[in-house]
């Protein structure tokens, strides 16, 4: 029988380490869900020691998941462990994920500590951790770069002192994927002598080998692989699940495996990440890009039509690229709309569903058709309002090619109000450096990007920009049918975000 393959989804902790990635409670608690739907077997919630909110949401993830086991991050203090017990109490499928870095880079230069008291500090947590778990996951940081012998040294500790799992991180990508197959082998091998266990990898994508690295792995004896959605992450990301799960299911002839996949889910749930986090994805990106199912030259479209398979080597069907056949519009009730969100594996309660509903119709009524795109839009911000923030009362701006671009704002929080005027650049830059002059920051302008959403002129326009406030990257995204509105609305939420950090971590 073909081996089964463990999917540990590490989207809603390394995914959302990605600069400007980081998830409201509620929108972490939609992506948990709608990973679950997709078939994930162990869920990664965030790393409950690190603030406050991230303890509410891995709690609030571990209370509304029912078919995904759910794991918090921890280091090798009884604190961290105690705080992913505390926020998993009531989950019988909790997994406590337990890291220390090995390296000897990391020992001298963060850790500042020997092999010796490494091993003592992991034989203590887990001795520890034992009492409150029952899965034990353990990940020697930095592995591919780490001794050999010591490395081996440290997984039998953690084996005989209560681990369950033992996850084998590339944490810098340095690995090419012969020599981390060998590796895998290697390690395999000689901790099997000790106890029965999984053995689970986890790539990261620097040399954009992540995947490649993981595949090796398989084959060489890990049936846990960790994964994020549309590989994001830390620099240059995580193994990509899509990139993974279909790699194993083009190519079964060569891995006899099997996973809980549902593939057919695989591009709605990226799709519901795109919009959370704003992360556009290349028209090249394996699997998701645009591009991907479309051919250009005359050879290949001739190819195509006499027989899609001379070209495409997947169905779009099976990742779930289908056609939109219901069109959304002003006639559109609450039923249809419900049921377009059901699509995506989106279950809002009741507040959040008249919210967004209301600003279907709203958007309905500004443009003939909403598409797939709008209602998702919709759906993030909602779930994505930080309470008590900046809310932009009105905005004028005077432009054109022969006047300098002008533009005041005014801006609510509770009960007061900002008011400022400027001249920039441009329409966008003028109302940019308003808002900075009505908040009195300064914060840099690091990527902006501006997407026509749907196709035809009343297609809405969606900014995605990346702000940058005292080092810390700060994502915003918003849509609307007037560009220069997108943009200020984009402003707002990417410092919202800032001050939402600020006072959580
Ligand atoms: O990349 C890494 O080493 C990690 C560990 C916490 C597993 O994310
Ligand atoms: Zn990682």
């Amino acid at each position: 029988m073909a081996k089964k393959i463990t999917i540990f989804d590490t989207t809603l902790r390394d995914g959302e380490q990605a600069p400007g990635a980081s998830m409201s409670v509620n929108q972490k608690i939609e992506m948990a869900l709608a990973l679950e739907r997709l078939g994930v077997d162990i869920i990664e919630a965030g790393f409950p020691i690190s603030s406050p909110v991230q303890f509410e949401a891995v709690n609030k993830i571990g209370q509304k998941v029912k078919n995904s086991k759910i794991a918090g991050l921890s280091r090798c203090t009884k604190e961290d462990v105690k705080a992913v017990y505390e926020a998993l109490r009531d989950n019988k499928n909790r997994v406590l994920h337990l890291f220390i870095a090995t390296s000897p880079i990391h020992r001298k230069y963060k850790l500042k500590k020997s092999k010796k008291e490494i091993i003592k500090t992991v034989t203590e947590t887990l001795k520890y951790a034992q009492n409150y778990f029952n899965f034990i996951e353990f990940s020697p940081e930095d592995a591919t770069r780490t001794e050999l012998d010591f490395l081996l040294q440290i997984l039998r500790t953690a084996l005989i002192n209560g681990a369950t799992t033992i996850n084998i991180p590339d944490t810098v990508g340095y690995a090419i994927p012969h020599e981390f197959g060998q590796f895998i082998k290697k390690i395999f091998e000689d901790l099997k002598k000790t106890k029965d266990f999984t053995l689970s990898i986890h790539c990261h994508n620097d040399l954009g080998l992540a995947v490649a690295n993981s595949l090796a792995a398989i084959q060489s004896g890990a049936t846990q692989v960790e994964v994020t959605l549309n590989g994001i992450g830390e620099r240059a990301g995580n193994c990509a699940l899509e990139e993974l799960i279909m790699s194993l299911k083009v190519r079964k002839d060569i891995f006899d495996v099997h996973t809980n996949i549902k593939t057919e889910l695989l591009y709605p749930t990226s799709k519901l990440l795109q919009h959370i986090t704003g992360f556009i994805l290349p028209r090249n990106k394996p699997i998701f890009g645009e591009n991907v199912f479309s051919h250009e030259s005359g050879i290949h479209q001739h190819g195509v039509i006499s027989k899609k398979e001379t070209y495409e080597i997947m169905k779009p069907e099976t990742i779930g690229r289908v056609v939109e056949t219901l069109v959304m519009g002003r006639h559109s009730g609450r039923h249809a709309f419900r049921n377009k969100l059901k699509q995506y594996g989106i279950s809002l309660n009741k507040k959040e569903f008249e919210r967004a509903f209301a600003k279907f119709i709203e958007i309905a009524d500004k443009k003939k058709e909403v598409n797939d795109e709008d209602i998702l839009s919709i759906v993030s911000s909602i779930l994505g309002k930080e309470a008590n923030g900046y809310k932009l009362k009105y905005f004028y701006v005077y432009t054109g090619n022969s006047l300098i671009p002008s533009a005041t704002v005014k801006i609510i929080k509770g009960e007061n109000e900002f008011i400022s005027a400027s001249t920039g650049d441009g329409p966008v830059d003028a109302l940019f450096k308003a808002i900075d002059s009505a908040l009195n920051l300064k914060p840099r302008l690091k990527e902006y990007v501006i997407q026509a959403i749907g196709k035809g002129k009343d297609a809405q326009g969606q900014v995605n920009l990346t702000i940058e406030i005292e080092g810390k990257c700060l994502n915003g995204k918003a849509i609307s049918t007037d560009i220069v509105e997108a943009s200020a609305l984009a402003y707002l939420r990417a410092i919202n975000r800032y001050y939402w950090q600020k006072m959580f971590f």
